[in-house]
């Protein structure tokens, strides 16, 4: 199976370093924003080729599918590309910037492509054993964090190229929240510049912000973020049960009765399992064990986008879902 990469930063080489150990998966090619970039890229993988033109790089090597790791501003033409080719895609979260995922989740819809989107959260067995515990007692209430630092690269600080760090970073606890406890309904959310604008230059995103959201089945949920820490902080999700308490971290899953504390580890990357999924999706043609694609992933998007609505006009804003 051959994949190539859009995109030559962090993540498209974390995910080509996951595809380089699995068995009948060529690393064939990347696209980059300069041919330099692009071909020292490909120098780390044998046979792959380096181009600067995703059109360019889909004519000349017939590809079974592309991984798409590029910053959110970056999406959209890339992906209208792949769809018109018929080329299955893994795009790395957030989908974009604005609502044009809307009409890419349309054409994907037309044409049946096999898509999955990295929110690989929902691929962590602990997830999965938050899920079987949501099975046995009801939810009343959650809690989720992003509390860290700022990523250090240019884009990530403009709110223009990624939508800011509740659309960029908690989209991943959006997603959780929605993949366990179901869909978001209402949104209202309050941001704001305390740190980061004074301290590192050509911030636009906001520093801290907390979102509240109603759920459809009753439940109630505030998510908060802020990334004007020096380290990583806290970042995960909290369920308040009527048996408990189920904290959801990305090193474990704490079940809290009382004084009773059971802890619960990955023994699996859920990045590997993600992309072996993926994988065997376009092998076989059955997306059925992918856990987010395009369409559903959209959601957490509109959601996010939603948040950012509400803390500009000050105003809930209700998602129809
Ligand atoms: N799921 C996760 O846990 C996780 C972790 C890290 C990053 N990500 C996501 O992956 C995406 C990329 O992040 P990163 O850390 O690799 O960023 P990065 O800045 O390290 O890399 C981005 C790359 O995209 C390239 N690029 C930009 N526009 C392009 C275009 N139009 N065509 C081709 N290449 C283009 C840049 O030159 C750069 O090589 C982001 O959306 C980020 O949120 C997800």
């Amino acid at each position: 199976m051959k994949v190539g990469f859009i995109g030559t930063g962090w993540f498209a080489k974390t995910h080509a370093a996951i595809l380089s150990e699995m068995d009948g998966v060529d690393v064939a090619a990347f696209c980059g924003t300069t041919i330099e970039k692009a071909e020292k890229e490909a120098r780390n993988w044998s046979n792959a080729k380096g181009y600067t033109n995703v059109d360019d790089m889909l004519e000349k090597q017939k590809l079974d599918a592309v991984y798409i790791c590029v910053p959110p501003m970056a999406h959209g033409e890339i992906e209208l590309a792949l769809i018109d080719r018929n080329i299955p895609f893994f795009v790395e979260k957030p989908l974009g910037i604005d609502e044009q995922p809307i009409q890419i989740a349309r054409k994907i819809e037309e044409k049946g492509l096999i898509t999955s989107v990295g929110y690989h959260w929902r691929y962590k067995e602990t997830t999965n054993k938050a899920l079987a515990l949501l099975q046995e007692s009801k939810a009343g209430i959650a809690v989720g964090y992003w509390m860290g630092n700022m990523p250090m690269i240019p884009w990530w600080r403009d709110v223009d190229k990624s939508g800011g760090q509740f659309v960029e970073q908690t989209t991943h606890i959006v997603d959780l929240l929605r993949y366990l406890c179901g869909e978001i309904i209402e949104v209202y959310a309050a941001y704001g510049n305390k740190v980061m604008q004074e301290k590192v230059e050509g911030t636009t995103v906001a520093d801290v912000g907390s979102v509240m959201m109603k759920l459809k089945n009753g439940m109630v949920a505030t998510i908060s973020n802020t990334c004007i820490l020096k380290d990583s902080g806290k970042v995960g999700l909290d369920l308040y049960l009527e048996e408990g308490i189920i904290e959801l971290r990305n090193e474990h899953l704490r079940e809290i009765n009382g004084k009773q504390i059971l802890e619960y580890k990955d023994q699996v990357n859920p990045y590997m399992v993600e992309n072996k999924i993926f994988l065997e999706a376009v092998k076989t043609g059955n997306p059925e064990k992918i856990l987010a694609d395009y369409k559903d992933s959209l959601k957490t998007h509109q959601v996010t986008l939603a948040a950012n609505q509400s803390a500009i006009s000050g105003q809930p804003i209700k998602l129809g879902v």
